[in-house]
């Protein structure tokens, strides 16, 4: 059974353009797990521009969540989800200036820095993820790390279906991927940009295990409300 990991990261977006309280991210996790959410996925950003200390915290601290913690491989975040201790760690990228995570890792640059930090989270026992760029030289190097799995960076392909242009090479690259990492032992996810269409292209990969899916999610909610597009996702990735 593929997994939905639904990224609540916009809910604290909204709450924090009021300066309020609501909508409460904590109360997000909550529901959207008694919906059906496989995990929560929360990115602590270093500027907190949306999830925060205290939210995080909190969620992390629910023992019937799993919660994906995504940070960035800065030392002072390191310390601070080991602190929190989430179920799976997820390592992203950071630049301060961007919207949101624009590309996956760069491994070779940053090898031996985030070998150690895999380290560090397997010494807890959290399960770890690297997310990466649909690359055959990024598998390999994340296999050489020793991660527990990878998580497929969608943005291009989220964009090529968005602007209706062809995008069958991207969807081989994925699917090129996965095949070789599954084959390599490594836990195969996607996400970025992901919406019905795409996460039902890419729900014909085998190899792929859960999908983290958040903007779309929380954007489409505005509409139906969050139960029901958490169903159709549930629907989309069950078939
Ligand atoms: N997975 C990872 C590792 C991410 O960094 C993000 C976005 O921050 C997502 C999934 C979710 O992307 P989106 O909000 O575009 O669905």
């Amino acid at each position: 059974m593929k997994r939905l990991g639904v990224n609540i990261d916009h809910i604290a977006t909204l709450r924090n353009a009021r300066g309020e309280l609501h909508p409460d991210p904590v109360f997000a996790a909550n529901f959207a797990k008694k919906i059906g959410a496989d995990s929560i996925t929360i990115h602590l950003r270093e500027d907190r521009r949306h999830i925060r200390d205290k939210d995080a915290k909190l969620i992390c601290s629910k023992r019937n969540i799993l919660v994906n913690l995504e940070i960035s491989t800065n030392l002072r975040m390191i310390k601070t989800a080991l602190k929190m201790k989430p179920n799976f760690i997820c390592i992203v990228p950071e630049n301060r200036k961007e919207i949101t995570t624009e590309g996956g890792l760069d491994l070779k640059k940053n090898r031996f820095r985030i070998k150690k930090i895999i380290s560090m989270f397997k010494e807890k026992k959290i399960r770890t993820s690297l997310f990466i760029n649909p690359s055959i030289k990024d598998i390999k190097i994340s296999k050489e790390l020793d991660v527990d799995c990878i998580e497929i960076h969608t943005g291009t392909l989220s964009n090529l279906v968005k602007l209706n242009k062809s995008f069958k090479n991207e969807i081989k690259k994925i699917e090129r991927c996965s095949l070789l990492a599954n084959k390599l032992g490594l836990e195969v996810h996607a996400g970025h940009g992901l919406d019905y269409k795409t996460t039902k292209l890419l729900s014909k990969i085998r190899e792929i295990k859960e999908f983290n899916i958040g903007h779309f999610i929380i954007g489409e909610s505005i509409f139906i409300g969050l139960a029901q597009v958490i169903k159709n996702f549930k629907r989309i990735i069950g078939k």
